[in-house]
């Protein structure tokens, strides 16, 4: 088969079920992604059985509407790429066999697609010009690591967090100061009007030597400092945003910091950020500043695609597909996956 032109991406490894069609790997043509927010809002954390609930309800309405904007009927796909892992087993079963279903159906291939290789191809998707060799930053709810991207290869782990993710630690923060769920996003809106320097928070492993993140222990000085000032009653909103400009203040730190590590002698000096938490106004100001000192360029794609979305998932299937990847209806889902794993059989297998 020669390169396939629109590969249709399917995403649901959380709380976000996503469909988008994406032309050649490169062009956005539809992307519409159906969040669950008011479905977890009254746990405070995504509750995995509810997720995969509502992506059973979702799931056909969400990719009927990317077909939709689209302007496209299904016959037009030419692949189907879906996250096959890592994430919440219930969840990504359903978009996998949606997609496989759909591929069997129209008679095209299917590719499963590392969620992280979906997060690192939202910044080609975003720069047209941006080609490997980069280095990556993926910093999410789930992973904060680095990685060198390359051409024709899987991505190369070079470090990451020892325990939480960057994202979990906001998210964690946001419960110690009753910031209302998503965290993320509301650590980052009480932050605007705090004081980053109001407590010195601890940068963990910001100076050493190595790749490697660790976010636990800046998380429980977080939660001693609640407790110190707090007593178990709601703090005033004040303390309330001095706490989380501190704590932001720290997080960022510690990623611009291991950032400029691995760039230091990087070439060409080039960096991604994607993930969540590349949302971050204050990561981007700061990584954009470093960039500008050490002289490396950095690009973070719009928001939208620094979140979870199936535009990314369609991109790296589509770099799949050309290396001639296809995994067929024997493709799995997998909670845990090493990024460069055999995802399903080889069509000779089929
Ligand atoms: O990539 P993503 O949508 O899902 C995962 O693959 O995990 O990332 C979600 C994470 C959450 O932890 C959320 O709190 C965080 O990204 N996040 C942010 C911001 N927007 C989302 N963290 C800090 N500042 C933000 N503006
Ligand atoms: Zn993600």
């Amino acid at each position: 088969m020669s390169d396939p032109d629109l590969v249709l991406g399917i995403e649901s490894s959380c709380d976000e079920m996503a469909a988008a069609v994406v032309r050649r790997g490169r062009e956005i043509v539809a992307s519409v992604v159906h969040g669950q927010a008011e479905v977890h809002r009254p746990y405070g954390g995504v509750v995995p059985e509810l997720a995969s609930r509502d992506h059973v309800r979702a799931v056909s309405r969400v990719v009927g509407a990317a077909l939709e904007r689209a302007g496209l009927e299904s016959e037009a796909l030419d692949a189907v790429a879906v996250t096959a892992g890592p994430g919440l087993v219930g969840s990504l079963l359903v978009g996998l066999s949606f997609g496989k279903a759909l591929a069997y159906r129209l008679g095209i291939p299917v590719v499963g697609v590392h969620h992280v290789a979906g997060h690192l191809a939202s910044a080609e998707l975003a720069d047209d010009a941006l080609r490997a060799p980069y280095v990556g930053l993926v910093v999410s709810g789930a992973h904060t690591a680095l990685y060198r991207v390359r051409e024709a290869a899987p991505p190369l782990l070079l470090g990451e967090t020892r325990d939480d993710a960057v994202g979990e630690a906001f998210d964690k923060v946001a419960r110690l100061l009753r910031l209302p769920y998503p965290g993320g996003p509301s650590v980052s809106a009480a932050a605007l009007r705090g004081d980053p320097r109001a407590v010195a928070f601890p940068r963990p492993l910001a100076g050493e030597p190595g790749l490697e993140f660790s976010f636990s222990g800046l998380k429980t000085a977080v939660a001693i400092e609640v407790e110190r000032r707090a007593g178990g009653r709601p703090l005033p909103a004040a303390a309330v945003a001095d706490l989380a400009a501190s704590f932001e203040a720290a997080a960022v730190d510690v990623l611009v910091a291991r950032a400029r590590r691995a760039l230091a002698g990087a070439r060409p000096a080039r960096l991604a950020v994607v993930g969540g938490v590349a949302a971050n106004r204050r990561l981007r100001e700061r990584m954009q500043a470093a960039a500008r000192e050490d002289a490396f360029e950095v690009v973070f794609p719009p928001p939208d695609l620094c979140t979870d979305n199936a535009a990314m998932i369609a991109a790296a299937g589509f770099a799949l597909l050309v290396r001639g990847e296809r995994h067929g209806m024997s493709l799995n889902s997998f909670s845990r996956i090493p990024i460069g794993a055999t995802l399903g059989a080889s069509p000779a297998l089929e």
